[in-house]
């Protein structure tokens, strides 16, 4: 039997969404959309056909899309992903916002994106600033080399790539700005079980402590590592914005604020070293 671009996509529609489905085909063939969108009365062989059935029925299964293809968009770029690291989100783009607004484009600036994994964050804002000295830390390894080889694919030299557990290891009063997007979904949070999050590294997934245990850590510590009016940005979960400023004055940060992403939901919490205070501890 003989079957088309337009009949292999028409079938496969009943297992997974039309996008999903041109994706999969796209990446079966190595071809773009203009060319699926140009040939659909191309004839598969027997090959392709067979690749793509079996991405529409691992898809169909619940394997994330990303990981079938290995890559996935992020604000203006497109990253190798693997089962190694999370698949980055388009609610992150909102820190990346904020974090490319607080860097200068015509100045040095040293930057610090805890938790990289495949470096959707820290490559993004190194592209974005090409005068940025941007480090950045993931404690998993196999992400690491996720996080490296995308730099390589994107050309980005301006980033550090290193090991670490948070700010272990790191200079004192460093950075100019610290971000991250640390894992924040409690143990037994029932969406575990559901989409995507089911094939994703639990380590870039969940926390302790109703999953404020890595929020709690950066915020405690960071404010040693950031320079005189240094700020901190983290993304974190749908209901932890209060839990988050509360823990930010606690740790003594001023201009504290929550921002919401597109869906309205208060995605990013922040705030700026007091140097106030540090002043005054030094004096004691
Ligand atoms: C939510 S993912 C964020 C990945 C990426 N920054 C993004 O936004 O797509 C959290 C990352 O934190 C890393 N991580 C978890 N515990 C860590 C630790 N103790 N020290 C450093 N990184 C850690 C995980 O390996 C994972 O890559």
């Amino acid at each position: 039997m003989q079957v088309t671009i337009a009949q292999a996509l028409q079938d496969a529609h009943c297992l997974v969404d039309h996008i999903e489905a041109r994706l999969l085909l796209q990446y079966a063939l190595n071809v773009d959309a203009a060319f699926l969108a140009a040939h659909s009365d191309d004839i598969l062989n027997h090959e392709q056909l067979n690749t793509f059935q079996l991405l529409v029925m691992r898809r169909s299964a619940g394997e994330p899309v990303a990981y079938l293809v290995g890559e996935r968009e992020f604000y203006d770029l497109t990253f190798k992903v693997t089962p190694a690291v999370l698949i980055p989100r388009p609610e992150t783009e909102l820190l990346v916002e904020l974090a490319l607004s607080r860097i200068p484009v015509n100045q040095t600036c040293k930057v610090l994106d805890l938790g990289t994994g495949s470096g959707a964050i820290a490559l993004t804002i190194s592209k974005h600033r090409p005068l940025a000295h941007v480090t950045a830390v993931d404690l998993s390894p196999d992400a690491l080399s996720i996080a490296r080889l995308n730099a390589e694919r994107l050309g980005i030299h301006n980033v550090q790539i290193r090991a670490g557990n948070w700010l272990d290891g790191l200079d004192h009063d460093e950075f100019n700005l610290i971000i991250s997007n640390p894992p924040y979904v409690a143990q037994g949070d029932p969406h575990l079980d559901q989409g995507d999050l089911r094939f994703e590294p639990h380590i870039a997934l969940m926390a302790l402590n109703d999953g404020l245990a890595c929020i709690r850590h950066i915020i405690a510590h960071a404010p040693d590592f950031l320079a005189a009016g240094g700020g901190l940005l983290l993304e974190h979960g749908y209901d932890q914005a209060t839990i988050c400023r509360q823990l930010l004055a606690e740790s003594n940060f001023i201009n504290i604020f929550s921002c919401p992403d597109l869906a309205g939901i208060l995605r990013v919490s922040g705030g700026q070293r007091d140097d106030r205070a540090l002043a005054t501890k030094a004096h004691c």
